[in-house]
């Protein structure tokens, strides 16, 4: 009788357990998920500083020729879209970084953050929007 019932809670505690976990990676999977300017400026002081100026830290040290961070964040009619594809179709001599989707949204989320021009469309309008948005006249 008493192993019945010590064998009831051990199921009862491994189930609550796993519910729990299951909960818990759900969540800490909503948040991983969403693209974070905080990640992709680590990304790109990891993996693009060698080459871009990435911030404007007293250690930004750029070869000539590459565009800064910025003056790519702000190039008129800059989309996540064609980043995207500088970063999946690497040119001499940026090299093929294998960067996973998560990354590059992150990296294109610290981007964001560097426009200036707040009147500018967003780089990568938010996907829930059911109708696209015309820009604005003028
Ligand atoms: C080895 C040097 C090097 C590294 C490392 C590098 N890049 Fe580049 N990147 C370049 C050069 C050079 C260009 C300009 C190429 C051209 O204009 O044809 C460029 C161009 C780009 C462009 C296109 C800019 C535009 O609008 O035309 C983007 C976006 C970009 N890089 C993003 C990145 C990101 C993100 C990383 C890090 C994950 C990175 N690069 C790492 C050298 C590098």
């Amino acid at each position: 009788m008493q192993t019945v019932f010590i064998r009831l809670t051990c199921l009862l505690s491994c189930a609550l357990v796993a519910l729990g976990t299951t909960s818990l990676r759900a969540f800490s999977a909503d948040v991983m998920n969403r693209p974070s300017a905080v990640e992709g400026h680590a990304l790109a002081r990891k993996l693009c500083m060698g080459c871009h100026i990435v911030d404007d830290s007293d250690d930004a040290v750029a070869q000539v020729g590459p565009p800064s961070f910025a003056s790519i964040a702000n190039k008129s009619g800059q989309t996540a879209d064609r980043i995207k594809g500088a970063m999946i179709q690497p040119h001499p001599p940026m090299p093929d970084m294998q960067l996973s989707n998560q990354e590059m949204l992150d990296i294109i989320a610290y981007l964001e953050s560097l426009r200036t021009n707040k009147q500018a469309p967003s780089l990568s309008p938010p996907k829930n929007d059911s109708k696209p948005k015309l820009p604005k006249p003028g």
